[in-house]
C-alpha cells in the first residue's frame, strides 16, 4: 500500500491535528501526515507537531504585502513537502478562488457543527441559543464558499439541557478527535472524492 502525503493547516492549538497525527501513525492507515504549517508563528500547534517529530513551519501572514502573496508562500510550502492531499485544522484564514482551486478536491477541513447548520464562528453558543438537542462536527471538502462544500462525514453529539459553550465544545472537540481521523482515510483510501459541487462514495462506510 503507498500511503499518501497529508499536509496540515492550522492556526492555534492543533489538537485535530495531533489526532490526525496519532490515528496515523496506526499500521495500514493510508497516509502520513508529513507536515504542519500555521499561518501565525505562535501557534501551540506547531510545537506539537515538531516534539513528534514532523515537519513544522510558520508562515506568518505579517511577512507578506498582501494575501496572494501569502497565500502563493503557503502553496509553495504544501507542495515542497510534497503533499498529495491538504487538511485544514482550525486553519482560521479566509482562502481565495485561486488556493481553493489550486487543491480542488484534494483540501479537506473539519468545521464543529452539523452543516449546513452553523457555518462560520462560535457555533456551539448559536447552537444552544437555537436549542437544537444534537450538535456535532463536519468533515467536508473545501470549496469557495465557506464551509459549505460536499460533506464527507458528521458525527453528533447530545446538547445537554445544562450544556454552556464550553462544555457543548469539549464533548464536539471528543467527536472531531475521532471522526477527522475517519473522514482522511475515507478520502486517502479513495472511498469519496469530490465532483462539482457533490461528495460521491464509492463504498458505503
Ligand atoms: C476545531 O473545533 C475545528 O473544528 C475548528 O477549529 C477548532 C480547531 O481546534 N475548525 P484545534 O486547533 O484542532 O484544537
Amino acid at each position: 500500500m503507498t500511503r499518501k502525503r497529508v499536509a496540515v493547516l492550522i492556526s492555534g492549538r492543533g489538537s485535530n491535528m495531533a489526532a490526525l497525527v496519532e490515528a496515523a501513525r496506526a499500521p495500514g492507515f493510508p497516509g502520513e501526515i508529513v507536515a504542519v504549517m500555521s499561518d501565525r508563528a505562535d501557534a501551540a500547534g506547531l510545537e506539537t507537531a515538531r516534539a513528534e517529530r514532523i515537519a513544522a513551519v510558520a508562515v506568518p501572514r505579517k511577512d507578506f504585502s498582501d494575501k496572494a502573496a501569502h497565500e502563493a508562500a503557503m502553496i509553495a510550502a504544501i507542495e515542497a513537502s510534497g503533499a498529495d492531499l491538504v487538511c485544514l485544522a482550525g486553519y482560521m484564514r479566509l482562502l481565495t478562488a485561486g488556493f481553493v482551486d489550486h487543491f480542488a478536491g484534494r483540501m479537506i477541513n473539519i468545521h464543529p457543527s452539523l452543516l449546513p447548520l452553523f457555518p462560520g464562528l462560535d457555533t456551539h453558543r448559536r447552537a444552544i441559543e437555537a436549542g437544537v438537542r444534537i450538535h456535532g462536527a463536519t468533515v467536508h471538502f473545501v470549496t469557495f464558499e465557506m464551509d459549505g462544500g460536499p460533506i464527507i462525514a458528521q458525527a453528533a453529539v447530545p446538547v445537554e439541557p445544562d450544556d454552556t459553550p464550553d462544555s457543548l465544545s469539549a464533548r464536539v472537540l471528543a467527536a472531531e478527535h475521532r471522526l477527522y481521523p475517519q473522514a482522511l482515510a475515507m478520502v486517502l483510501r479513495g472511498e469519496v472524492a469530490m465532483d462539482g459541487s457533490r461528495a460521491v462514495f464509492s463504498t458505503r462506510s
